[in-house]
């Protein structure tokens, strides 16, 4: 369609020499292009569904957002690669690394720089001064008295998979984040701990923390910045005409009434391109098809007209299709990859976000959500950013945080994932944009 489009744009060009004749013509031609745009789209759509431009959806190569992290991480496993360490077959028998320095012991425990510190998940007396610590592991203020020997200390920080195949600990050993000097210096810390944490005030204590409740009106463009993307910046984008002449009014003059429950029915399975779309891939290819415009993920175009689009189904229940053949398998491979070890800290989505792992916990100051109330307000303000992140946005910081490579946005995978994640929001109705930390 667009080839035709383009075409067409170009005949007309070359005859248009002689200006009150490109008058005349202009009228007609335009005429003439309005009748097979429709008739091509029409035709194509009953066939198929809306046009899509068959191009990458985001930029290429990939490049990681300025200001993330940076460190090399593809030598653990991610969304597409299988590359980790294996796990150990049998403990470690540590030798002279057990006459460890406590001291330098506390402070690597409580040191952020190390995959977050074990505070992340553990209250460990008074290392790191209480600080905001952790519950998704047990209280090991009192290790010390618990009789464990040191082998078992020593392998259970160097690699806990060898006691606990389903552990969520990280293999800080195997995956080289402490050598084994330095596992000698915390298993040291570890036997010195022989009484309660004491904490600073009650917040410190993450089995006393309130868990948080979002209460701000995230539809009040008062007190949510993104609110100006549907009410100013996407309406005046619907109607700005892109290189193919049309704008996406041309062809939805009343997108509040014809979109009102789209977004909630996605992602879905699109055979055409053989993988699940989600709300911001189908802006980008059929902004390009139908219009011209190249409006990439996670560039700010798009993400206002997702934002809006979105925003035009608020109320609706969230319903992805999860039952034809295609999409099934999507939804199967999506629960695949989210309890999928990925990175050096040796993380799957459900070890943090499901509800029979660290879910309704804390990591060190972070409540973790169930995967069930994570999709309605997305794309979502971060106060904490200072901009609006749409789900896959979310889902490569996931991946970062935990030191895994992230994929372009576009990445079958996340398609796979998204299909999931919906089907687990199922019956949600769509309140967007949120506002969250
Ligand atoms: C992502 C959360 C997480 C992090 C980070 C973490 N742990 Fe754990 N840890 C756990 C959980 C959960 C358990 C409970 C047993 C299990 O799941 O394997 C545990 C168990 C343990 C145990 C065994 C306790 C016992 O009763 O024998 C030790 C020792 C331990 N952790 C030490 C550490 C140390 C030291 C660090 C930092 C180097 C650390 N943990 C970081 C989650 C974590
Ligand atoms: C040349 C005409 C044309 C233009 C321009 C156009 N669309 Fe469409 N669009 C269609 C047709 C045809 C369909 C399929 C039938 C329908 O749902 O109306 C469609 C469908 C859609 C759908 C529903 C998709 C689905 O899976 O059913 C959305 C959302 C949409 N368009 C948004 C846009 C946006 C945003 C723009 C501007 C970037 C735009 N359209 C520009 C013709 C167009
Ligand atoms: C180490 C723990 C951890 C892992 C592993 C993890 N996340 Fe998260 N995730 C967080 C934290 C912390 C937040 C912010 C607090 C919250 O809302 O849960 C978050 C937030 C989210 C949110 C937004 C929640 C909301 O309501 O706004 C989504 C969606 C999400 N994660 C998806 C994923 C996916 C998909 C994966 C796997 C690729 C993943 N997470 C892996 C810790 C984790």
């Amino acid at each position: 369609m667009t080839v035709t489009v383009t075409q067409m744009m170009q005949s007309f060009h070359s005859l248009t020499e002689n200006p009150r004749r490109r008058r005349w013509l202009a009228g007609g031609a335009l005429a003439i292009l309005a009748v097979s745009v429709a008739v091509a789209v029409s035709l194509q759509t009953r066939a198929q569904g809306p046009s899509l431009a068959p191009l990458a959806a985001s930029a290429r190569p990939w490049v990681r957002y300025s200001g993330w992290p940076t460190r090399d991480t593809s030598k653990f496993n991610s969304m597409t690669a299988l590359v980790s360490p294996p796990s150990p077959t049998a403990p470690r028998k540590p030798g002279r690394e057990l006459a460890g320095d406590p001291a330098a012991g506390q402070k690597l425990v409580a040191d952020r720089s190390r995959g977050g510190s074990c505070l992340a998940c553990h209250v460990m007396g008074p290392a790191g001064g209480a600080d905001l610590p952790g519950n998704v592991g047990p209280d090991l203020s009192e290790i010390g008295n618990a009789g464990r020997d040191d082998e078992w200390l020593f392998n259970y920080v160097y690699d806990a998979r060898v006691y606990n195949p389903d552990t969520v600990m990280p293999p800080w050993g195997t995956h080289g984040i402490f050598n084994e000097a330095e596992i000698g210096d915390i298993v040291a810390f570890l036997k010195t701990l022989k009484s309660p944490a004491k904490f600073k005030t009650a917040l410190d204590d993450p089995f006393k923390r309130p868990s948080p409740v979002e209460q701000r009106d995230n539809l009040d463009g008062m007190i949510n910045p993104a609110m100006w993307l549907v009410e100013e910046r996407a309406p005046a984008l619907w109607k700005t005409a892109g290189p193919a002449g049309t704008s996406c009014a041309s062809c939805h003059s009343n997108p509040a009434q014809s979109f009102r429950a789209w977004a909630a029915s996605m992602p879905k399975w699109e055979p055409r391109l053989n993988k699940v779309l989600g709300v911001e891939e189908f802006v980008t290819r059929h902004a390009k098809a139908t219009t011209g415009q190249d409006w990439l993920m996670q560039s700010e175009e798009n993400t206002a007209l997702s934002t809006y689009l979105r925003y035009l189904a608020n109320g609706a229940p969230i319903a992805p299709d999860t039952e034809s053949t295609q999409a099934k398998a999507a939804y199967q491979r999506g629960e695949a990859l989210s309890t999928r070890k990925i990175g050096a800290l040796n993380f799957s989505c459900a070890d943090c976000h499901g509800a029979e792992k660290s879910a309704s916990k804390w990591i060190r100051g972070q409540w973790l959500g169930e995967l069930r109330g994570q999709l309605d307000h997305f794309p979502t303000w971060r106060t904490s950013q200072q901009s609006v992140w749409d789900i896959r946005k979310r889902f490569q910081w996931c991946q970062v945080a935990i030191w895994a490579d992230d994929l372009p946005p576009d990445a079958p995978e996340y398609g796979d994932l998204e299909l999931y994640l919906a089907a687990q929001n199922t019956g949600q109705k769509l309140s967007v944009p949120g506002i969250r930390h």
